[in-house]
């Protein structure tokens, strides 16, 4: 078996070379104009100066117009010196991360002495685009310090999509200048339930609410690593803390408050009332503004219909715009509000149930409920991202023994749907099954171009702390990163014991950045 040097993800190519290069403190940093953020981010994590007037041997990063793939990376380690080559900044980004990976676990966070990495050339470059992690805020919040290693450790492991979801029924987390009361009103709730039981509540006022520079300050960070800054706004459901703030806003137009409780709510924005679109347009101006990524999330799961049905601006909604249902309604609030993304130059993502009613035109869609909105989806000619329940979920169980893991997301199995020696509940996500994800599954070759990658979600119902965040994350951040950027083996499936081999060695990467990760009992002792 080739040394990959316990290098997660996994790369492409991996040559060990003999010998070894030494990093001192007086070891030259060489970069151009042409990649300042890439070089600042080396000269951090590295404790170098950029330097290109001394003869010792050099550690020098790149931009080439080469044959190299997008993201993709170039890296020689030899005695007399290291070059990172790349086409664009995010492969020089991917190259310094895989350089700060072969030093010795405990200098990972930063260089604080000489160290020798061993001779090497590996070529690189990610299997998937998309290569996401998502983080609730609104369940429970987390500070900006937390966010940024979030991100952090999403560079670390090579992914390169932050989506942030900000909006909910439980908590709205960005300020509109155009609507205070988001920040007075729907970022505070009463109450929140016990994470221990859901049925229970603890009776204490919970909220929060980011800063438009902190917001500023996250994006730069982030964009200071390579990494894009996905925001979440939802619409048309999950907005009952928008209403407790703005109640013509919902069909019913009174009597809402923040949400205390898990699960769906009823209660949504009316489809019939134009000043939802205002609300939504200038919404969306102050977020456009924030936020430079292409896509932008609207959302767009678990809207009930019921008070659509009932409603008589809805109603009038349907039948003017010749629609046949609440589906369709939906379909078109989605592309109405598409409509206006894309005149601003964006394009719209939403969770598969988009698909419902039509999928507005352009929409990318996040299948989360399976695979199966995600493949039609692409059957129909739509990009895709692949976070099935089943793979990607974080908010779940890592171990079926409950006893002894802190509470997660779960529900029981009714006693005749369970199978003898199978779970006894929903809710449960192996390590192992995070690592066998792969976004092509189940997708017919044809459409198989149209999936652009994959994401976790970290819900945070039962999340209440940064320590509880990060220990439902890692090790399976770890698997997924692997999943979305290395190769699957020549010989199909990955190989499961050897990811856990390397695996071993870097969780003491993890714990010299700090991270309160889930020790993977089972495979290691
Ligand atoms: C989702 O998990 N409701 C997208
Ligand atoms: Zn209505």
């Amino acid at each position: 078996m080739t040394n990959t040097f316990n290098l997660i993800p996994e790369p492409v190519s991996v040559t060990a070379q003999t010998g070894s290069f030494k990093i001192t403190d007086s070891t030259p940093l060489i970069f151009g104009d042409d990649c300042q953020k890439a070089g600042a981010f080396a000269a951090t994590v590295l404790n170098l100066k950029q330097d290109d007037a001394s003869d010792n041997p050099a550690i020098a990063l790149n931009l080439v117009d080469g044959d190299i793939p997008a993201e993709g990376y170039t890296l020689t380690v030899a005695p007399n010196g290291v070059t990172v080559e790349a086409n664009d900044e995010g492969g020089l980004f991917h190259g310094i991360q895989t350089l700060r990976q072969l030093l010795p676990a405990g200098q990972v966070a930063e260089r604080t002495a000489d160290a020798k990495i061993p001779a090497v050339t590996i070529d690189d470059y990610p299997k998937f685009k998309w290569r996401a992690m998502h983080l609730d805020v609104c369940r429970h919040f987390f500070d900006v310090t937390f966010v940024k290693k979030y991100i952090d450790l999403l560079a670390f492991h090579k992914m390169n999509i932050f989506h942030w979801h900000l909006t909910e029924d439980q908590g709205w987390r960005m300020p509109i200048d155009a609507y205070p009361k988001l920040a007075e009103v729907s970022a505070w709730r009463e109450s929140t339930p016990l994470p221990e039981n859901r049925h229970e509540q603890d009776g204490k006022p919970y909220g929060g609410i980011y800063t438009k520079d902190e917001i500023r300050e996250v994006v730069a960070y982030a964009d200071s690593l390579g990494i894009t800054v996905l925001p979440e706004i939802e619409l048309p459901g999950h907005t009952i803390a928008v209403l407790a703030a703005y109640p013509e806003l919902g069909c019913v137009g009174e009597g809402y408050k923040v949400r205390t409780e898990w699960g769906i709510e009823d209660d949504v924005f009316c489809a019939g009332n134009d000043q939802v679109f205002e609300f939504l347009e200038k919404v969306f101006d102050e977020v456009l503004d924030l936020f430079p990524s292409e896509y932008i999330h609207i959302g767009g799961d678990e809207c009930p219909k019921v008070r659509w049905e009932s409603c008589d601006k809805c109603q009038a909604r349907i039948k003017a715009e010749g629609l046949e249902n609440e589906e369709a309604l939906q379909s078109w609030f989605i592309s109405k509000v598409g409509n206006y993304l894309a005149s601003k130059g964006r394009k719209i993502i939403g969770w598969d149930e988009i698909l419902e009613g039509g999928l507005p035109a352009g929409a990318a869609v996040a299948s989360w409920r399976g695979i199966e909105g995600g493949v039609e989806a692409a059957s129909l000619g739509h990009k895709v991202v692949m976070s099935p329940v089943t793979h990607c979920y974080f908010d779940y169980y890592q171990s079926p023994d409950r006893e002894n893991e802190p509470p997660a997301f779960w529900w029981p199995i009714p006693e005749e749907q369970r199978v003898p020696g199978g779970p006894e509940f929903w809710g449960l996500i192996p390590l192992e099954r995070t690592y066998t994800f792969d976004p092509h599954d189940g997708v017919p070759e044809g459409f198989q171009n149209m999936v652009m990658g994959g994401q976790s979600n970290l819900w945070t119902e039962y999340v209440p702390t940064t320590s509880q965040a990060e220990y439902q994350t890692y090790p399976r951040g770890s698997a997924i990163s692997e999943a979305l950027w290395s190769p699957m083996p020549a010989k199909g499936g990955r190989d499961f014991d050897a990811f856990v081999g390397r695996l071993a060695h870097h969780l003491k990467r993890l714990e010299a950045l700090g991270v309160n990760y889930r020790h993977p009992k089972e495979h290691l002792s």
